[in-house]
């Protein structure tokens, strides 16, 4: 019998993990590579579309690949406490991942802008949770401020061991691909993601020569900071996720763009929004924020089809849509309710 046991367990020969490390793991990783057939269609021009369904991890989100590998070394090193900053899916992957180990989570969120099943997914988990009256760019400068002073590990994608983690979905589309798609669209919040993928997909080209993809990043136009060039005070969008003025790691990620030959974009909420009801008419309901990647592509259609047409071309799926269903509630009118007898049922169904 092979049980999968997780992404340190599956790639360790590729992560700069010391050996000795124990992984922390909840299986993490090993998420689908799904065809799009539909859109794909939609879009025509030759495109061929695959979503990676990151919101299949055991959190829910993508975080969860680079929680392992932050939380397992933190734990080897003998901290007992681990701290974030969070728009809400590093903070409940944080959480999960510190009770597997049995250390205690402290998670710093923005009040007002963490979605439900988030913020219920950091308590269920056990995290203390301080929302502050600030955004995630404060929350995340706090958190810098008090590792400083105390001996806490911190797991934002600051962290060099979060990055080595979420690198491995790079390897796992190469897999199974047989090779790198022609792009790779994503959506950049604090940015560590997009630098997490280009430096898997470097690592593995070294090995297997395939042609590395190019990346396409996309921020929400309200919150996008590497598209305007200058950090944004007030970033704001619907997707809570990436509603991020001063990201971490922007500069990698602009490097990142622009060495795989690729760009970042900005999408409006509108383009988000229609793009998660193209994935969810396709059985795949994600967050706001993991729309974006679709936002992007279709956007770069219609701007200048030149460099997509024809081209196989990987979405990242960042987080499930059970993260923030209240997006899609609040947008429709409750179900009507009904008579419970067959007539009723009749007239309804049948339009009779
Ligand atoms: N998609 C989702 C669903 C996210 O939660 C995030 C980031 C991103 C995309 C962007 O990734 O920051 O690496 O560029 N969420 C962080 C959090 C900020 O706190 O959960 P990034």
């Amino acid at each position: 019998m092979k049980i999968y046991a997780g992404i340190i367990n599956q790639y360790r020969d590729y992560l700069n993990l010391d050996c000795k490390i124990q992984p922390i793991t909840l299986s993490e990783g090993n998420t689908p590579l799904i065809p799009l057939d539909r859109i794909s269609k939609q879009i025509g021009r030759g495109a061929r579309l695959w979503v990676k369904f990151e919101g299949l991890n055991p959190t829910g989100s993508f975080k969860d690949r680079g929680m392992t590998t932050a939380v397992s070394e933190a734990a080897y090193r003998g901290a007992n406490t681990v701290i974030c900053a969070s728009t809400g899916n590093t903070a409940a992957s944080a959480a999960a991942y510190a009770a597997r180990a049995g250390m205690r989570s402290i998670v710093i969120i923005p009040a007002g802008n963490v979605a439900a099943g988030k913020l219920a997914g950091a308590i269920a988990y056990g995290a203390e949770v301080i929302q502050i009256d600030g955004s995630f760019d404060d929350a995340l400068t706090m958190v810098l401020k008090i590792s400083q002073k105390y001996p806490v590990a911190v797991v934002n994608s600051l962290n060099p061991f979060r990055l080595e983690g979420q690198k491995t979905s790079a390897f796992e589309i190469c897999d199974d691909l047989g090779h790198f798609p022609d792009w790779l669209a994503l959506p950049v919040g604090n940015a560590g993601n997009i630098t997490s993928y280009w430096m898997g997909f470097k690592q593995y080209q070294k090995t297997n020569r395939y042609a590395l993809p190019r990346l396409l990043g996309v921020q929400a136009s309200g919150a996008a900071p590497l598209v305007v060039g200058k950090p944004v005070d007030h970033p704001e969008t619907i997707a809570t996720a990436i509603r991020i003025g001063k990201p971490a790691r922007g500069e990698e990620a602009l490097s990142a763009a622009s060495e795989s030959n690729g760009k970042i974009i900005a999408v409006s909420d509108d383009e988000i929004l229609s793009a998660q009801k193209m994935l969810a008419n396709e059985g795949i309901w994600v967050e706001p924020a993991s729309a974006a990647g679709l936002a992007g592509i279709i956007n770069q259609f219609q701007v200048n089809d030149r460099e997509f047409k024809d081209k196989e071309i990987v979405i990242i799926c960042t987080g499930h849509g059970l993260k923030d269903p209240d997006v899609i509630t609040h947008a429709f009118e409750k179900p009507r309710i009904y008579q419970a007898d067959m007539a009723a049922l009749e007239e309804v169904i049948l339009n009779v």
